[in-house]
């Protein structure tokens, strides 16, 4: 098992050989779940005493597994937020999951975590971090969440010792904020005080002033932190960030900010500007695997003052004495101590491809969701619902029911032609699509709103 061989030799060259094939897009936009007991039969003794070889295991994936998985990075996937890696980094990934790097600890991994912290210092500098400021990769968005949340709750511990308030702490967020953040509210075992937003989805200074007016202070749970969103998942709403971020100041509550999505388009200088503010944030997530081209799974939490996180996540034990506490250690600024080496497939696609090209990649799929836009805006079939302020787009088809879009949906994701589920706005049925892909094109999207515009 671990010691090299011909058959290995084959087998390698098979394994490299298709996940090559792969990344050059080869895949069936038709692929997609199938029923358990159909995939139960298709495993069926595959686990067992001898193993069944590695060139029949390959092949069962290939003929069968990954078919019944849905390929996120097609072009015509534009549902939920789809994922578009780039060919440098997904090839990139096979050569971190090759080397064996803990990346937990720069004692072990220091070469990885120096190009990944590099990568991270482009995303800061164009957020406008300072110098100081750091953070890690993680593996999705709720993590980041998590991560950051449990930094905020730890520096209101650190400010309010002994304080009887801290058995009901409170975070703030509106109705868009991701279903994550409920989730992390339950983890950390706080309320979630909701704020409203405007007619566009997003919460303003105003609006969190009035719910932080609306707060019993002598009966009422304590905020310590309010989650922003630099684009919600549903309509790609921008909270105000330029005008929340002074009142978290003047209130010292920690300000966080959920970019797993939206925070991609800072790396657009034509773009960057709709995040003014996020500079002010106290901590802000990023998920590169969904628009900033690279593979599952790869996240990251930042912090303007990494001092914080540290204290709230970093692991002491007795074998980890060894490690040098001033050493730039990954582990000590999320929930984790393993960690893979993630960041570093982003990393090597940025340093082939410069940042330019990702430059060019946001601004693409900025206009063919904006573009979209203006098609859904003057058909008479349509309603555009609300501006797109990224790359979220939604719309309604006039006269149609919820199962007019439900049969749609359906008929079409089977067909392969495209991936568009509905939604709500506003209570209401209707769709969204999520571009994040460069290589969506405008007039197959088009195309879709003539099928549906057919009476
Ligand atoms: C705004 C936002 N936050 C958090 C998440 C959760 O991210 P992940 O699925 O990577 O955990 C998502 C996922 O779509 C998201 O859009």
């Amino acid at each position: 098992m671990h010691t090299w061989n011909s058959d290995l030799e084959q087998l390698a060259a098979s394994v490299i050989g298709y996940a090559s094939e792969r990344a050059k897009l080869a895949k069936d936009p038709r692929w997609g779940a199938r029923d358990a007991t159909e995939l139960a039969e298709a495993l069926d003794g595959v686990v067992n005493e001898s193993g069944v070889g590695g060139h029949a295991a390959l092949e069962l994936f290939r003929e069968v597994l990954l078919p019944a998985c849905r390929p996120m990075d097609d072009p015509m996937m534009v549902s939920y937020v789809p994922t578009a890696p780039s060919i440098a980094a997904t090839l990139f990934d096979m050569v971190v999951s090759a080397s064996s790097i803990f990346g937990g600890h720069w004692e072990s991994g220091a070469g990885a975590i120096a190009a990944e912290n590099q990568a991270l210092r482009w995303i800061m500098d164009i957020a406008g971090y300072p110098e100081e400021a750091g953070g890690c990769f993680v593996s999705g968005g709720t993590a980041a969440n998590l991560a950051a949340l449990v930094t905020a709750r730890q520096r209101w511990l650190v400010r309010n010792p002994g304080d009887e308030r801290r058995d009901r702490l409170a975070i703030i967020a509106t109705s868009g904020a991701h279903a994550s953040i409920n989730v992390v509210a339950r983890v950390l075992d706080v309320d979630v005080i909701p704020v409203g937003t405007d007619a566009v989805g997003r919460m303003t200074g105003d609006l969190l002033e009035s719910a932080l007016g609306g707060i019993d202070r002598q009966t009422g749970p304590t905020p310590f932190a309010v989650v922003t969103s630099a684009g919600t998942t549903n309509s790609g709403a921008i909270d105000d960030l330029a005008h929340i971020a002074p009142i978290c100041e003047r209130e010292g509550l920690w300000l966080h900010v959920d970019g797993a999505y939206g925070a991609s388009v800072l790396a657009s200088p034509t773009h960057r500007q709709r995040l003014a503010g996020i500079d002010q944030a106290d901590s802000f997530g990023i998920d590169p695997h969904k628009w900033l081209f690279a593979p599952y799974d790869c996240a990251a939490v930042l912090y303007r003052d990494p001092s914080m996180a540290a204290l709230a996540h970093s692991q002491k034990a007795d074998y980890l004495d060894f490690v040098d506490p001033t050493d730039f250690n990954p582990s000590d600024y999320a929930l984790h101590l393993t960690r893979r080496a993630r960041g570093l497939p982003l990393w090597f696609s940025i340093a082939a491809n410069g940042t330019d090209a990702y430059a060019e990649a946001i601004d693409t799929t900025m206009e063919v969701a904006h573009g979209f836009a203006a098609r859904v805006r003057k058909s008479p079939a349509f309603e555009l619902l609300l501006e797109p302020q990224l790359s979220v787009v939604l719309f309604k088809r006039i006269g149609w029911e919820e199962s007019d879009y439900d049969q749609w949906s359906k008929a079409n994701a089977e067909a392969g032609t495209a991936l568009i589920v509905p939604t709500k706005w506003k209570d209401e049925v209707c769709f969204r699509i999520c571009i994040v892909n460069p290589l969506t094109e405008l007039g197959r999207l088009e195309a879709l709103l003539d099928d549906m515009g057919e009476e």
